[in-house]
């Protein structure tokens, strides 16, 4: 029998398509088990403000299709003092809450870390974030939609590149990581793609374009990765002009565009399943936590590791992509 009776769930940072379905399986699963369940509003800043309300199954019909977070998100300020995590606590104990499901990225986590530390109330930690750049999970919740939405308007992008011959930097999200731009290169088929984890120097790409031409081969697409060394897209463009005069090129930024959009089918799985599963091991006496997918099977990586260790790129992936763009 499991001692828990009441859980919290909510969601934190940046949203990412899925994490309805996140919260819908918490829901469910919840009920199903006859525990009570309390969405909190906008992330940290909601347990502080004590934003808080019982959740019941029919709260989270029709939302498993729909982009962004229902319960809101924020990066809250508060949280991150002594006294804001004090407040927040004492939402929870008003609450009786015995147990909570948090769902965002490494913010997210290392702030259920700090919390945990103080106050014992465990958590299970679910990867949402685009990027894809958890520690202890192969895929993240709202990644393959995200690079699902900059897939296709990359493809829309090659369609005006082919027609007037013109070279276009396309700019994707990731923050300090290349899993959004490394996708997307491959599955849009881009001649070079500029990477945070590799030194990918302008030099490097202006001879690639030279040689391209030599051979004739149309070159008319890089991805760049929000966080790589060499500046932004506009600033690589620039670079590349003054080197190559007769270019014409032009930059595309997607933005948040990425952010938003009904969550892909495997988003939905991944989601339900980790949101399921997260219930259940909180039932088992799981905290502090963050819960993945490896190799398909769930898996759980402590707090402190999945902040402090880092998810390496595939190099296999990122070799292949330069020869594939021959
Ligand atoms: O972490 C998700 C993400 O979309 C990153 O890819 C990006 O760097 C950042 O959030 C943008 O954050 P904001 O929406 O707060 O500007």
């Amino acid at each position: 029998m499991s001692s828990i009776k009441r859980i919290a769930v909510f969601t934190s940072g940046g949203d990412a398509p899925g994490m309805n379905a996140a919260v819908r399986a918490v829901v469910r699963t919840a009920v199903y088990h006859d525990l009570h369940v309390y969405g909190i509003y906008r992330g940290y800043d909601g347990m502080v403000n004590g934003d808080i309300r019982r959740l019941e199954v029919g709260d989270v019909a029709n939302i498993i299709q729909r982009g962004g977070t229902v319960l809101k998100t924020a990066r809250s300020e508060a949280f991150r003092t002594p006294e804001g995590r004090k407040q927040a606590y004492e939402t929870l104990l008003a609450n009786d809450i015995d147990g909570v499901v948090a769902i965002g990225g490494n913010g997210t986590y290392t702030g259920a870390d700090i919390f945990m530390k103080e106050y014992k109330i465990p958590f299970i930690g679910l990867p949402g974030t685009i990027d894809n750049d958890i520690y202890g999970t192969d895929y993240t919740i709202g990644f393959d939609t995200a690079i699902n939405t900059s897939i296709e308007a990359v493809d829309k992008i090659r369609d005006t590149a082919d027609s007037h011959n013109r070279l276009f930097f396309v700019e994707v999200m990731g923050r300090h990581a290349g899993f959004i731009a490394l996708h997307t290169g491959i599955g849009s088929g881009a001649g070079a793609i500029f990477l945070p984890e590799t030194e990918t120097t302008i030099e490097e790409l202006s001879e690639t374009l030279r040689k391209s031409i030599k051979r004739k081969k149309l070159f008319n697409l890089v991805i760049v990765a929000e966080g790589n060394h060499n500046g932004d897209a506009n600033e690589i463009a620039r670079q590349i002009k003054e080197k190559n005069p007769d270019f014409d090129i032009k930059v595309t930024i997607i933005g948040h565009l990425q952010r938003g959009g009904s969550p892909t089918a495997m988003d939905r799985v991944l989601a339900s399943r980790m949101g399921h599963s997260a219930v259940k091991a909180l039932m088992r006496g799981e905290g502090g936590v963050a819960l993945g997918i490896i190799n398909d099977k769930i898996t759980f990586t402590p707090f402190h590791d999945a902040i402090t260790k880092t998810k390496n790129l595939n190099k296999d992936l990122v070799k292949m992509a330069e020869i594939l763009a021959m």
